[in-house]
């Protein structure tokens, strides 16, 4: 499973990719909020800003709620750079976008997937990643890993290419059950990410190997 970064913040991104586990970036509109981003411009300048730093897809959605004014989006965000995918809400309009970009090339994450059967037709549209919110499913007391492990069944058993990227990651336990239920990537805010890294017992135990060889090698 690959990790993604889900966040807009330039500074979280560079330190994370510097220990060599991040394999891309995905945004969203309140993401770029959160950063104080607003303007076409300047949300376009935070995607380039953000392929410099990762060498790997980075999803960038656009706002539009019909099939041609996300399509006009989606070609001006595909120019700013080759690692740019376009993030289309799960909606009949948004299948209709997948489809057509799909025919052209460009990648897409179906965003704000809830359902097995919508993540059924984002793949028959063509999208090369879903994005199955967990958590939020986990806030209406739905198991949100229950929708992992069936769209993985159904993929799995028609072959279907797109990647399950599993997203709305709200603790650990999520992470590993996203690995062991087989989502392709996990993307993972910075701050749940970081915690990753470390276990109580770990920091203990280094504790004690420092302090014995701290002994005989004063
Ligand atoms: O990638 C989607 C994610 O940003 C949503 O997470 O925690 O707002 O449900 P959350």
């Amino acid at each position: 499973m690959k990790f993604f970064i889900d966040t807009a913040n330039t500074s979280q991104i560079k330190e994370l990719v510097a220990y060599n586990i991040i394999s891309g970036v995905t945004t969203n509109p309140s993401l770029m909020a959160k950063e104080g981003i607003s303007g076409t411009k300047n949300c376009h300048q935070r995607y380039i800003d953000i392929c410099k730093l990762v060498d790997g897809p980075v999803s960038a959605e656009v706002i539009s709620t019909d099939c041609e004014g996300m399509l006009a989006e989606a070609y001006e965000l595909a120019e700013l750079h080759p690692n740019i995918v376009i993030k289309i809400p799960m909606i009949k309009e948004g299948i209709k976008a997948i489809y057509e970009l799909n025919q052209k090339g460009i990648k897409t994450n179906c965003t704000l997937i809830f359902s097995t059967n919508q993540a059924l037709l984002a793949a028959k549209a063509g999208a090369t990643y879903v994005s199955p919110f967990i958590g939020r499913l986990d806030d209406i007391n739905v198991d949100g890993m229950e929708l992992i492990k069936s769209i993985r069944t159904v993929y799995d058993n028609y072959n279907f290419d797109t990647n399950i990227l599993a997203a709305s990651i709200r603790h650990e336990e999520h992470v590993i059950k996203c690995a062991e239920y087989g989502a392709d990537y996990a993307t993972v805010p910075y701050a749940l990410l970081d915690k990753l890294f470390d276990h109580p017992l770990t920091t203990k135990g280094l504790d004690i190997f420092l302090a014995d060889h701290a002994k005989l090698n004063p």
